[in-house]
């Protein structure tokens, strides 16, 4: 065994989500003899926390493949022209032109969960980070689920949501000039898809659930009150801080999240004549599993 996994630490963050690891240097070899610890942890906390990691953009890339072949957003004027692997979530303009995504994630949400395969894994890795403001909150779907009845349990399992795009444009965006509408090429890209409301985990086999403000329209089969009501009872419900882990960020962090299991939140507080600069990648996901499929019962 190297010195590595000898080494590496895995510390929780919070009662339901989080954890730190330490004792491993990511650029040096991309997790090494460390990985699978590392992704006994990823599984477990559903949030990982790296410290003092300097990353190129390939680095980061090689980091990341470690989790599963990677994807790209549909926002392509977002990524780093050198590595198209690499989205940049920033504040900073080059030339009047912002070089990355501006107010990314400022509601929760899970990524892409419009898609019909979401995103797996995201990893977020930070360069520059204001002097105050900035955090990152996550928010534990698996510890949401559980804290419900038996019987609230029951009724959700077998529900199926509308997720779509558009939803965070119509409800989030559309008040920021800074954040151009959708191309009606991009818009191609992200019909609405329905998923299961609840999610079994392929690899820890715990239930979560799987609905988010931000791109959650609707519940199938439901009349349009009876899904607003249901969805702000779970959003009021899962957004509670015994579930949430909240990030302050140091330039050099990378943190890894599973969009299986969690929401995040990116907060807005900071100046915005301060520079917040970030890189991240996104590791593919799989179609989610609706709990009757894992059990083998009739849907
Ligand atoms: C993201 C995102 C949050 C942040 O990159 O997916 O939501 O704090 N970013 O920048
Ligand atoms: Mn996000």
């Amino acid at each position: 065994m190297s010195p590595q996994s000898n080494d590496i630490t895995v510390t929780r963050l919070t009662g339901s989500i989080g954890a730190e690891v330490r004792g491993v240097d990511l650029a040096r070899d991309d997790g090494g003899d460390a990985f699978a610890a590392i992704h006994r942890a990823f599984v477990d906390h559903s949030v990982l926390v790296f410290r003092e990691q300097s990353l190129t953009p390939d680095a980061l890339v090689a980091v990341s493949e470690r989790f599963g072949p990677l994807e790209q957003h549909v926002l392509k004027q977002f990524a780093l022209p050198e590595n198209p692997d690499v989205f940049v979530v920033s504040n900073v303009k080059e030339k009047g032109k912002p070089k990355g995504a501006v107010r990314a994630g400022q509601y929760w949400h899970s990524d892409c969960s419009y898609m019909a395969r979401p995103t797996l894994a995201s990893l977020l890795h930070a360069l520059e980070i204001p002097s105050y403001g900035g955090d990152t909150m996550f928010a534990s779907m698996a510890a949401a689920y559980e804290a419900l009845s038996a019987t609230m349990q029951g009724f959700l399992d077998g529900l199926t949501a509308v997720h779509d795009y558009t939803h965070a444009y119509e409800t989030f965006f559309s008040k920021f000039p800074d954040r151009p509408p959708l191309t009606e090429e991009e818009k191609a890209k992200v019909p609405p898809v329905e998923h299961p409301l609840v999610r079994v985990h392929p690899e820890s086999g715990r239930k979560a659930l799987f609905v988010n403000p931000g791109f959650t329209r609707s519940v199938v089969g439901l009349s349009e009150a009876e899904s607003r009501a249901l969805l702000d009872f779970l959003f009021d419900h899962a957004r509670q801080p015994d579930f949430i882990y909240r990030h302050r960020w140091a330039p050099g962090d990378l943190v890894i999240w599973d969009n299986r299991a969690t929401w995040h939140l990116a907060i807005a507080d900071y100046d915005m004549d301060e520079p917040r600069h970030l890189y991240r990648t996104s590791v593919a996901g799989d179609r989610p599993i609706r709990p009757a499929e894992r059990t083998g019962r009739a849907a």
